[in-house]
């Protein structure tokens, strides 16, 4: 098949564009690198089948491109409000990529009458008030807080989606992706893990923000492309919304706590009143519809998953 992967030099986009590749796909990723990095794809250019556009997707792509199946992952995607890698930093790169950006893809797929796959997020739930969350709560979302620009745009590409399925019969589907991590992930993006991981191997102080009692429900990398291919790929898959995540969930100082171990580090754990706001209290998924449509839940086991992202941050970092 012939696959566009937006978002494809990413963290998500780049695992999930070496797996097409590694089962037969031509695969063309699409990529204006504001987050994303050449170091991600470098794996993917050892394949001949491998194509990469530098180009921002709120831009439409050209007419004559032939796709059979597109995964939009294109959006910034870190919440740390200190990072310039987040989508608070790129409050008007963010809304767009994920309005106009999925508009532009939308009609891509239905002028090819390609299959879709939007990737969305745990954040359409907001700070969520049922828990876990499964894909029929509606979520508690601020439309004009800071982290709006992300959450209400996220909420805004599955509209455009959803019209698309019943206005053109569109072959999409909509993923709503939890917190996820893994090898590749930016020290400069600052997501919780990955920050927790470089301050435990620095000997710097691991930081979290509030009192730590905020749940978070983490997937291993292997387990969401796992998810992803087979959301977009399975039978019964056309317009449905599925969570995917991990359901093992913890207080974020016990990851602090996980991380502090498995490095054998001395660094303290201190608290700053610096919570962002409408930071969620609670994130976990309800993934029965995942299990049903796709067979699937993730399966990377939480120490096994954290110990190999400390050792690629070993090696890497
Ligand atoms: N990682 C997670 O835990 C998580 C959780 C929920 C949802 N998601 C969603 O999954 C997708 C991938 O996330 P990620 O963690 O890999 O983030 P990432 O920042 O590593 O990757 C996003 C990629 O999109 C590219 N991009 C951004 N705007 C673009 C534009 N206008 N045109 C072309 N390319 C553009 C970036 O350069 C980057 O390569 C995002 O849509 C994100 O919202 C991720």
């Amino acid at each position: 098949m012939k696959i566009i992967v937006t978002g494809g030099a990413g963290f998500i986009g780049s695992h999930l564009c070496e797996r097409l590749l590694e089962d037969g796909h031509q695969v063309t990723c699409v990529d204006n690198f504001s987050t994303g990095s050449e170091l991600n794809i470098l794996e993917c250019q050892n394949f001949k089948k491998f194509t990469l556009i530098r180009h921002d997707v709120v831009k439409a792509l050209p007419k004559n491109l032939k796709v059979d199946a597109i995964f939009h992952l294109a959006s910034p995607a870190s919440p740390n409000h200190h990072s310039k890698l987040s989508y608070l930093a790129m409050p008007m790169e963010t809304m767009l990529v994920n309005t106009q950006g999925t508009l532009e893809l939308l009609k891509l797929a239905k002028q090819n009458r390609a299959k879709f796959l939007l990737a969305s997020s745990s954040e359409v739930y907001g700070d969520p008030k049922e828990h876990p969350q499964n894909e029929n709560y509606n979520g508690n979302v601020s439309t004009t807080g800071p982290r709006s620009v992300y959450d209400e745009s996220k909420r805004f590409a599955e509209t455009f989606t959803a019209y698309f399925i019943r206005k053109h019969t569109l072959d999409a589907r909509i993923a709503r992706i939890f917190n996820t991590y893994g090898p590749r992930m930016l020290k400069a993006d600052m997501r919780m893990i990955i920050t927790f991981i470089t301050q435990a191997l620095e000997g710097k102080s691991i930081t979290i923000f509030g009192n730590g009692k905020q749940t978070r429900s983490l997937c291993y990398i292997d387990d969401m492309v796992e998810g992803l291919v087979r959301l977009m790929f399975s039978p019964r898959t056309k317009g449905q919304i599925v969570n995917l995540g991990a359901t093992e969930e913890h207080t974020v100082l016990e990851y602090a706590r996980m991380i502090k171990k498995i490095t054998y580090s001395q660094s303290p754990i201190t608290f700053s009143e610096d919570l962002p706001e409408d930071d969620p209290k609670k994130r976990r998924p309800d993934i029965k519809k995942a299990k049903q449509l796709l067979d699937w839940e993730a399966g990377v086991n939480l120490k096994d998953g954290l110990s190999k992202m400390i050792e690629y941050c070993k090696q890497n970092l």
